[in-house]
Protein backbone atom coordinates (compact mmCIF):
# COMPACT_ATOMS: atom_id res chain seq x y z
CA UNK A 1 0.00 0.00 0.00
CA UNK A 2 1.49 3.18 -0.91
CA UNK A 3 1.43 6.41 1.49
CA UNK A 4 0.26 9.62 -0.04
CA UNK A 5 1.54 12.63 1.84
CA UNK A 6 -1.03 15.34 2.92
CA UNK A 7 -0.30 18.82 3.84
CA UNK A 8 -2.92 19.25 6.37
CA UNK A 9 -4.57 22.61 7.65
CA UNK A 10 -2.57 22.56 10.80
CA UNK A 11 0.33 21.98 8.94
CA UNK A 12 1.35 18.87 9.94
CA UNK A 13 2.41 16.27 7.02
CA UNK A 14 1.12 12.95 7.55
CA UNK A 15 0.94 10.01 5.49
CA UNK A 16 -2.80 9.13 4.63
CA UNK A 17 -3.04 5.39 3.00
CA UNK A 18 -5.74 5.53 -0.02
CA UNK A 19 -7.10 2.35 0.90
CA UNK A 20 -6.47 -0.23 3.32
CA UNK A 21 -4.52 -2.94 2.11
CA UNK A 22 -2.51 -5.49 3.47
CA UNK A 23 1.42 -4.41 3.04
CA UNK A 24 1.82 -8.28 1.93
CA UNK A 25 -1.35 -8.65 -0.35
CA UNK A 26 -1.54 -8.53 -3.68
CA UNK A 27 -4.59 -7.48 -4.62
CA UNK A 28 -5.65 -5.48 -1.12
CA UNK A 29 -9.34 -8.03 -1.73
CA UNK A 30 -8.20 -11.42 -0.59
CA UNK A 31 -8.33 -11.90 2.89
CA UNK A 32 -4.47 -12.02 4.19
CA UNK A 33 -3.73 -15.97 4.86
CA UNK A 34 -7.47 -16.84 4.29
CA UNK A 35 -7.28 -19.96 2.79
CA UNK A 36 -10.58 -23.06 2.05
CA UNK A 37 -9.80 -26.01 3.72
CA UNK A 38 -9.72 -29.46 2.57
CA UNK A 39 -13.49 -29.45 2.19
CA UNK A 40 -14.25 -26.50 0.50
CA UNK A 41 -14.72 -24.41 3.41
CA UNK A 42 -14.03 -20.53 3.13
CA UNK A 43 -11.52 -19.99 6.85
CA UNK A 44 -9.56 -17.64 8.33
CA UNK A 45 -6.67 -18.25 10.00
CA UNK A 46 -7.20 -18.59 14.28
CA UNK A 47 -3.94 -18.42 15.53
CA UNK A 48 -1.43 -15.88 15.24
CA UNK A 49 -0.08 -12.95 17.18
CA UNK A 50 -3.13 -11.24 17.07
CA UNK A 51 -6.37 -11.91 16.65
CA UNK A 52 -8.50 -12.03 13.58
CA UNK A 53 -11.39 -9.65 13.08
CA UNK A 54 -9.79 -6.55 13.50
CA UNK A 55 -7.79 -5.60 10.31
CA UNK A 56 -8.57 -9.00 8.53
CA UNK A 57 -11.24 -7.74 5.38
CA UNK A 58 -14.44 -7.29 6.88
CA UNK A 59 -17.14 -9.54 5.65
CA UNK A 60 -20.88 -8.91 5.07
CA UNK A 61 -22.06 -9.20 8.59
CA UNK A 62 -20.82 -8.67 11.97
CA UNK A 63 -22.14 -8.63 15.34
CA UNK A 64 -20.92 -7.13 18.07
CA UNK A 65 -22.56 -8.96 21.26
CA UNK A 66 -21.79 -7.45 25.04
CA UNK A 67 -21.86 -9.34 27.85
CA UNK A 68 -21.34 -8.67 31.88
CA UNK A 69 -19.96 -11.04 34.29
CA UNK A 70 -22.66 -11.84 36.72
CA UNK A 71 -22.23 -10.98 40.29
CA UNK A 72 -19.88 -12.21 42.47
CA UNK A 73 -17.76 -13.65 39.11
CA UNK A 74 -14.42 -14.70 39.51
CA UNK A 75 -10.99 -13.91 38.13
CA UNK A 76 -10.98 -17.68 37.43
CA UNK A 77 -14.37 -17.96 36.04
CA UNK A 78 -12.96 -14.78 33.50
CA UNK A 79 -10.37 -17.28 32.91
CA UNK A 80 -12.51 -20.78 32.34
CA UNK A 81 -14.51 -18.38 30.09
CA UNK A 82 -11.93 -17.50 27.80
CA UNK A 83 -10.10 -20.74 27.88
CA UNK A 84 -13.74 -22.88 26.94
CA UNK A 85 -14.16 -19.73 23.53
CA UNK A 86 -10.12 -20.65 22.50
CA UNK A 87 -10.90 -24.00 21.79
CA UNK A 88 -14.34 -23.50 20.78
CA UNK A 89 -13.45 -20.20 18.32
CA UNK A 90 -10.27 -22.64 17.06
CA UNK A 91 -12.67 -25.06 15.74
CA UNK A 92 -15.69 -22.81 14.34
CA UNK A 93 -13.59 -20.47 12.71
CA UNK A 94 -12.23 -23.67 10.91
CA UNK A 95 -15.55 -24.90 10.15
CA UNK A 96 -15.06 -27.85 12.63
CA UNK A 97 -17.82 -28.89 15.13
CA UNK A 98 -17.14 -27.39 19.00
CA UNK A 99 -16.74 -30.70 21.60
CA UNK A 100 -20.42 -29.98 22.40
CA UNK A 101 -21.94 -28.90 19.41
CA UNK A 102 -25.59 -28.35 20.11
CA UNK A 103 -25.69 -28.19 16.10
CA UNK A 104 -22.67 -29.69 14.47
CA UNK A 105 -24.39 -29.56 10.70
CA UNK A 106 -23.94 -25.23 10.80
CA UNK A 107 -20.06 -25.33 12.50
CA UNK A 108 -18.86 -26.75 9.46
CA UNK A 109 -19.97 -23.35 6.98
CA UNK A 110 -17.73 -20.81 8.74
CA UNK A 111 -17.80 -18.68 5.70
CA UNK A 112 -14.86 -16.66 6.32
CA UNK A 113 -15.67 -16.45 10.30
CA UNK A 114 -13.42 -14.62 12.86
CA UNK A 115 -14.44 -13.98 16.58
CA UNK A 116 -12.72 -11.66 18.59
CA UNK A 117 -12.46 -11.15 22.09
CA UNK A 118 -12.05 -7.78 23.51
CA UNK A 119 -12.52 -6.65 27.35
CA UNK A 120 -14.20 -3.52 29.14
CA UNK A 121 -12.12 -1.71 31.92
CA UNK A 122 -15.49 -3.19 33.85
CA UNK A 123 -14.23 -7.04 33.62
CA UNK A 124 -11.20 -5.92 35.45
CA UNK A 125 -13.36 -4.29 38.15
CA UNK A 126 -15.77 -6.84 38.13
CA UNK A 127 -13.79 -9.46 39.45
CA UNK A 128 -11.70 -7.20 41.85
CA UNK A 129 -8.50 -6.52 39.71
CA UNK A 130 -8.33 -3.46 38.20
CA UNK A 131 -4.54 -3.80 38.70
CA UNK A 132 -4.65 -6.05 35.73
CA UNK A 133 -5.88 -3.43 33.15
CA UNK A 134 -3.78 -1.58 30.99
CA UNK A 135 -3.17 1.99 31.76
CA UNK A 136 -4.20 2.82 27.90
CA UNK A 137 -7.99 1.27 28.45
CA UNK A 138 -9.79 4.09 29.53
CA UNK A 139 -13.67 5.56 29.10
CA UNK A 140 -14.22 7.96 26.77
CA UNK A 141 -14.82 11.59 28.32
CA UNK A 142 -18.49 12.59 27.56
CA UNK A 143 -18.95 14.65 24.39
CA UNK A 144 -21.95 17.67 23.79
CA UNK A 145 -23.46 15.85 20.57
CA UNK A 146 -23.63 12.63 22.32
CA UNK A 147 -27.32 11.03 23.19
CA UNK A 148 -26.13 7.89 24.73
CA UNK A 149 -28.43 4.70 25.78
CA UNK A 150 -27.30 2.68 28.64
CA UNK A 151 -28.58 -0.41 26.39
CA UNK A 152 -26.43 0.77 24.01
CA UNK A 153 -23.30 1.10 25.83
CA UNK A 154 -20.79 -0.76 27.75
CA UNK A 155 -20.19 -4.13 28.93
CA UNK A 156 -17.28 -6.21 30.50
CA UNK A 157 -16.62 -8.61 27.63
CA UNK A 158 -17.33 -7.69 23.93
CA UNK A 159 -17.52 -10.63 21.09
CA UNK A 160 -16.97 -9.34 17.30
CA UNK A 161 -18.34 -11.86 15.54
CA UNK A 162 -18.01 -11.88 11.82
CA UNK A 163 -18.99 -13.83 9.10
CA UNK A 164 -20.17 -14.19 4.85
CA UNK A 165 -22.96 -15.49 6.38
CA UNK A 166 -25.57 -14.25 8.85
CA UNK A 167 -26.30 -17.98 9.80
CA UNK A 168 -23.02 -18.92 10.75
CA UNK A 169 -22.67 -15.38 12.97
CA UNK A 170 -25.99 -16.80 14.80
CA UNK A 171 -24.59 -20.07 15.23
CA UNK A 172 -21.04 -18.45 16.67
CA UNK A 173 -23.12 -16.01 18.55
CA UNK A 174 -25.15 -18.76 20.41
CA UNK A 175 -22.24 -21.63 20.99
CA UNK A 176 -20.22 -18.74 22.48
CA UNK A 177 -22.41 -17.57 25.07
CA UNK A 178 -24.06 -20.92 25.67
CA UNK A 179 -20.37 -21.78 26.23
CA UNK A 180 -20.03 -19.13 28.91
CA UNK A 181 -22.76 -20.70 31.18
CA UNK A 182 -23.68 -18.79 34.63
CA UNK A 183 -20.94 -16.68 34.48
CA UNK A 184 -22.36 -14.24 31.65
CA UNK A 185 -25.48 -12.70 31.25
CA UNK A 186 -26.23 -10.83 27.92
CA UNK A 187 -26.04 -6.76 27.46
CA UNK A 188 -26.53 -5.79 24.19
CA UNK A 189 -26.08 -7.16 20.95
CA UNK A 190 -25.62 -4.82 17.58
CA UNK A 191 -25.72 -6.17 14.00
CA UNK A 192 -24.55 -4.08 11.21
CA UNK A 193 -24.59 -5.40 7.29
CA UNK A 194 -21.67 -4.27 4.65
CA UNK A 195 -22.72 -5.11 0.69
CA UNK A 196 -22.08 -8.51 0.30
CA UNK A 197 -19.01 -9.62 -2.02
CA UNK A 198 -17.75 -13.00 -2.55
CA UNK A 199 -14.86 -12.69 -0.28
CA UNK A 200 -14.37 -10.34 2.28
CA UNK A 201 -12.87 -7.39 1.02
CA UNK A 202 -11.31 -3.61 2.33
CA UNK A 203 -13.19 -1.31 0.26
CA UNK A 204 -15.06 2.11 1.05
CA UNK A 205 -18.85 1.15 0.41
CA UNK A 206 -22.10 3.11 0.68
CA UNK A 207 -23.52 3.91 4.19
CA UNK A 208 -27.63 4.24 4.64
CA UNK A 209 -26.88 8.22 4.09
CA UNK A 210 -25.69 7.39 0.48
CA UNK A 211 -21.94 8.24 1.15
CA UNK A 212 -18.62 6.22 -0.12
CA UNK A 213 -17.23 5.54 3.32
CA UNK A 214 -14.29 3.88 4.74
CA UNK A 215 -12.07 5.90 1.90
CA UNK A 216 -8.81 7.56 3.61
CA UNK A 217 -7.75 4.31 6.29
CA UNK A 218 -4.27 3.34 7.68
CA UNK A 219 -2.00 0.94 5.93
CA UNK A 220 -2.49 -2.41 7.28
CA UNK A 221 0.26 -5.19 8.24
CA UNK A 222 3.16 -2.27 7.99
CA UNK A 223 4.38 1.34 8.70
CA UNK A 224 0.80 2.30 10.50
CA UNK A 225 0.77 -0.91 12.68
CA UNK A 226 1.71 1.22 15.79
CA UNK A 227 -1.55 3.03 15.04
CA UNK A 228 -3.79 -0.29 15.84
CA UNK A 229 -1.84 -2.78 17.74
CA UNK A 230 0.11 -2.66 21.16
CA UNK A 231 4.20 -3.40 20.22
CA UNK A 232 6.31 -5.38 21.60
CA UNK A 233 7.11 -2.58 24.25
CA UNK A 234 4.20 -3.79 25.50
CA UNK A 235 5.12 -7.04 26.86
CA UNK A 236 2.01 -9.28 27.96
CA UNK A 237 -0.28 -6.61 26.16
CA UNK A 238 1.72 -6.77 22.82
CA UNK A 239 -0.92 -7.54 19.78
CA UNK A 240 -3.72 -5.58 21.54
CA UNK A 241 -5.34 -3.24 20.33
CA UNK A 242 -8.93 -1.11 21.86
CA UNK A 243 -12.18 -1.17 19.94
CA UNK A 244 -14.26 1.79 19.88
CA UNK A 245 -17.68 1.12 19.06
CA UNK A 246 -19.72 4.00 18.20
CA UNK A 247 -24.17 3.14 17.62
CA UNK A 248 -24.68 6.41 15.59
CA UNK A 249 -28.37 6.88 14.48
CA UNK A 250 -29.15 9.01 11.33
CA UNK A 251 -31.83 11.38 10.32
CA UNK A 252 -32.39 9.97 7.00
CA UNK A 253 -35.62 11.80 6.53
CA UNK A 254 -34.75 15.31 6.51
CA UNK A 255 -30.74 14.28 5.15
CA UNK A 256 -33.06 12.58 1.91
CA UNK A 257 -34.48 15.82 1.89
CA UNK A 258 -31.31 17.75 1.05
CA UNK A 259 -30.35 18.58 -2.23
CA UNK A 260 -27.03 16.79 -3.68
CA UNK A 261 -24.72 19.69 -3.60
CA UNK A 262 -25.89 20.46 0.11
CA UNK A 263 -25.07 16.23 1.00
CA UNK A 264 -21.67 16.64 -0.75
CA UNK A 265 -21.21 20.06 0.82
CA UNK A 266 -21.49 18.30 4.36
CA UNK A 267 -19.08 15.44 3.98
CA UNK A 268 -16.45 17.28 1.34
CA UNK A 269 -16.52 14.59 -1.10
CA UNK A 270 -18.65 14.02 -3.64
CA UNK A 271 -21.71 11.10 -4.06
CA UNK A 272 -21.09 10.15 -7.42
CA UNK A 273 -17.78 8.39 -6.76
CA UNK A 274 -16.14 9.88 -3.63
CA UNK A 275 -13.82 11.84 -4.57
CA UNK A 276 -13.18 14.92 -2.68
CA UNK A 277 -14.82 18.10 -4.30
CA UNK A 278 -12.18 19.65 -5.48
CA UNK A 279 -11.48 16.78 -8.06
CA UNK A 280 -9.99 13.57 -9.18
CA UNK A 281 -10.41 10.10 -7.83
CA UNK A 282 -11.96 8.58 -4.51
CA UNK A 283 -8.31 8.51 -3.57
CA UNK A 284 -6.92 11.85 -4.64
CA UNK A 285 -6.12 13.94 -1.31
CA UNK A 286 -8.27 16.86 -0.70
CA UNK A 287 -7.27 20.75 -1.84
CA UNK A 288 -8.21 22.39 1.59
CA UNK A 289 -6.65 25.44 0.32
CA UNK A 290 -8.89 25.48 -2.85
CA UNK A 291 -11.34 28.39 -3.20
CA UNK A 292 -14.28 28.91 -5.19
CA UNK A 293 -14.82 32.03 -7.43
CA UNK A 294 -16.61 34.17 -3.95
CA UNK A 295 -12.86 33.39 -2.27
CA UNK A 296 -14.80 30.68 0.02
CA UNK A 297 -13.36 27.64 0.18
CA UNK A 298 -14.02 24.85 -1.94
CA UNK A 299 -14.01 22.25 0.63
CA UNK A 300 -16.31 23.79 3.61
CA UNK A 301 -14.26 23.98 7.00
CA UNK A 302 -17.33 22.33 8.84
CA UNK A 303 -17.34 19.86 6.19
CA UNK A 304 -17.01 16.22 8.14
CA UNK A 305 -14.08 14.96 6.01
CA UNK A 306 -12.34 18.21 7.16
CA UNK A 307 -13.14 17.99 10.37
CA UNK A 308 -12.08 14.36 11.07
CA UNK A 309 -8.62 14.66 9.19
CA UNK A 310 -5.83 14.13 11.30
CA UNK A 311 -3.92 17.33 12.99
CA UNK A 312 -1.31 15.79 14.01
CA UNK A 313 0.46 11.90 12.37
CA UNK A 314 -1.32 10.13 15.71
CA UNK A 315 -4.28 11.06 15.24
CA UNK A 316 -5.61 7.82 12.91
CA UNK A 317 -6.86 4.80 13.23
CA UNK A 318 -8.86 1.73 11.53
CA UNK A 319 -12.17 2.21 10.30
CA UNK A 320 -14.34 -0.98 10.25
CA UNK A 321 -18.07 0.85 9.51
CA UNK A 322 -21.11 -1.05 9.29
CA UNK A 323 -24.63 0.14 8.66
CA UNK A 324 -27.53 -1.13 11.38
CA UNK A 325 -31.03 -1.02 10.77
CA UNK A 326 -33.90 -1.55 13.56
CA UNK A 327 -36.25 -3.24 11.96
CA UNK A 328 -38.38 -4.83 15.34
CA UNK A 329 -40.63 -2.15 15.48
CA UNK A 330 -40.98 -0.02 12.42
CA UNK A 331 -45.05 0.34 14.08
CA UNK A 332 -44.49 3.55 15.36
CA UNK A 333 -43.12 2.40 18.92
CA UNK A 334 -40.34 4.13 20.21
CA UNK A 335 -37.05 4.16 18.28
CA UNK A 336 -34.13 5.49 18.88
CA UNK A 337 -33.69 9.04 19.91
CA UNK A 338 -37.08 9.35 18.83
CA UNK A 339 -37.15 13.43 19.80
CA UNK A 340 -35.63 14.36 16.21
CA UNK A 341 -34.89 10.48 14.55
CA UNK A 342 -37.66 8.92 13.06
CA UNK A 343 -35.35 6.50 10.75
CA UNK A 344 -34.37 3.37 12.06
CA UNK A 345 -31.15 3.76 9.57
CA UNK A 346 -27.15 4.31 11.19
CA UNK A 347 -23.79 2.86 11.73
CA UNK A 348 -21.93 0.86 13.63
CA UNK A 349 -18.89 3.12 13.93
CA UNK A 350 -16.12 0.50 14.90
CA UNK A 351 -12.71 2.51 15.19
CA UNK A 352 -9.51 0.12 16.47
CA UNK A 353 -6.20 1.85 17.74
CA UNK A 354 -3.54 1.37 20.13
CA UNK A 355 -4.67 4.63 22.29
CA UNK A 356 -8.34 5.61 22.30
CA UNK A 357 -7.93 8.53 24.50
CA UNK A 358 -4.42 9.84 22.06
CA UNK A 359 -6.13 8.95 19.05
CA UNK A 360 -9.48 8.74 18.71
CA UNK A 361 -10.67 11.46 21.12
CA UNK A 362 -8.73 14.68 19.67
CA UNK A 363 -11.08 13.54 16.11
CA UNK A 364 -14.40 12.82 17.83
CA UNK A 365 -13.75 15.91 20.11
CA UNK A 366 -13.26 17.84 16.91
CA UNK A 367 -16.08 16.43 15.61
CA UNK A 368 -18.33 17.26 18.70
CA UNK A 369 -17.18 21.09 18.43
CA UNK A 370 -18.09 20.81 14.91
CA UNK A 371 -18.98 18.83 12.46
CA UNK A 372 -21.91 19.58 9.44
CA UNK A 373 -23.03 15.95 9.62
CA UNK A 374 -23.91 16.70 13.39
CA UNK A 375 -27.36 17.74 11.76
CA UNK A 376 -28.50 14.43 10.96
CA UNK A 377 -26.45 11.83 12.94
CA UNK A 378 -26.15 11.01 16.98
CA UNK A 379 -24.25 8.95 19.04
CA UNK A 380 -26.64 6.68 20.72
CA UNK A 381 -24.41 3.91 22.16
CA UNK A 382 -20.75 3.91 22.65
CA UNK A 383 -18.27 1.37 24.50
CA UNK A 384 -14.68 0.67 24.58
CA UNK A 385 -12.66 -2.46 24.83
CA UNK A 386 -9.23 -3.95 24.81
CA UNK A 387 -8.98 -6.45 22.01
CA UNK A 388 -6.94 -9.74 23.89
CA UNK A 389 -3.61 -10.38 22.29
CA UNK A 390 -3.94 -13.55 19.70
CA UNK A 391 -2.69 -16.87 20.43
CA UNK A 392 -0.88 -19.40 19.78
CA UNK A 393 -1.86 -22.93 19.41
CA UNK A 394 -1.63 -24.50 23.11
CA UNK A 395 -2.41 -21.08 24.50
CA UNK A 396 -5.72 -19.62 25.33
CA UNK A 397 -7.16 -15.88 25.41
CA UNK A 398 -6.30 -13.86 27.82
CA UNK A 399 -3.75 -16.25 29.45
CA UNK A 400 -0.47 -13.72 29.46
CA UNK A 401 -2.54 -10.78 30.68
CA UNK A 402 -5.20 -12.66 33.34
CA UNK A 403 -1.83 -14.09 34.67
C1 LIG B 1 -14.32 10.12 6.72
C2 LIG B 1 -19.07 9.25 7.03
C3 LIG B 1 -18.74 9.23 11.87
C4 LIG B 1 -13.97 9.71 11.52
C5 LIG B 1 -15.64 9.92 6.40
C6 LIG B 1 -16.16 9.96 5.06
C7 LIG B 1 -17.48 9.68 5.15
C8 LIG B 1 -17.80 9.52 6.53
C9 LIG B 1 -18.47 9.58 3.99
C10 LIG B 1 -15.35 10.27 3.78
C11 LIG B 1 -14.75 9.06 3.13
C12 LIG B 1 -13.79 8.29 3.97
O1 LIG B 1 -12.57 8.63 4.08
O2 LIG B 1 -14.23 7.30 4.56
C13 LIG B 1 -19.39 9.17 8.38
C14 LIG B 1 -20.72 8.98 8.90
C15 LIG B 1 -20.62 8.99 10.25
C16 LIG B 1 -19.24 9.17 10.59
C17 LIG B 1 -21.97 8.82 8.05
C18 LIG B 1 -21.71 8.82 11.29
C19 LIG B 1 -22.90 8.33 11.05
C20 LIG B 1 -17.42 9.36 12.20
C21 LIG B 1 -16.89 9.37 13.54
C22 LIG B 1 -15.54 9.52 13.43
C23 LIG B 1 -15.23 9.60 12.03
C24 LIG B 1 -17.71 9.23 14.81
C25 LIG B 1 -14.49 9.57 14.51
C26 LIG B 1 -14.67 10.07 15.71
C27 LIG B 1 -13.66 9.82 10.19
C28 LIG B 1 -12.30 9.93 9.69
C29 LIG B 1 -12.39 10.07 8.31
C30 LIG B 1 -13.82 10.04 8.00
C31 LIG B 1 -11.02 9.89 10.53
C32 LIG B 1 -11.24 10.24 7.32
C33 LIG B 1 -10.85 11.71 7.29
C34 LIG B 1 -9.69 11.94 6.33
O3 LIG B 1 -8.54 11.82 6.78
O4 LIG B 1 -9.94 12.26 5.15
N1 LIG B 1 -16.68 9.67 7.28
N2 LIG B 1 -18.52 9.27 9.43
N3 LIG B 1 -16.39 9.49 11.32
N4 LIG B 1 -14.54 9.89 9.16
FE1 LIG B 1 -16.53 9.65 9.29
Amino acid sequence: GSGVGATLAGGAAVANAAAPRAASSDDGESPAGAGRGDDGAEVMPFFGPRQAGVATPPPAHTRWVALDLAKGASLDDLRRILRIWTEDMGRLTQGRPMLADHAPELSQDPRFLTVSVALGRSAFERVGRDDLAPAWLGDLPPFATDALQDRWSGGDIVLQIGSQSPTTCAHAHRSLVTGAGAAVRPRWVQAGYRRPSERPRWTAERNAMGQVDGTVQPVLDGPDDHLIWRGAEDGIWSGASTLVLRRIAMNLDTWESLDPAAKENAIGRRLSDGAPLTGGGEHTPPDLTATTGSGLPVIDPGSHMRRAMPRAAHERFLRRPYSYEETHDLSGGPLEAKDTHRSPHGLLFAAYCADAERQFVPVQRRLAEQDLLNIWTRAVGSCVAAVLPGVEPGEHLGESVLA
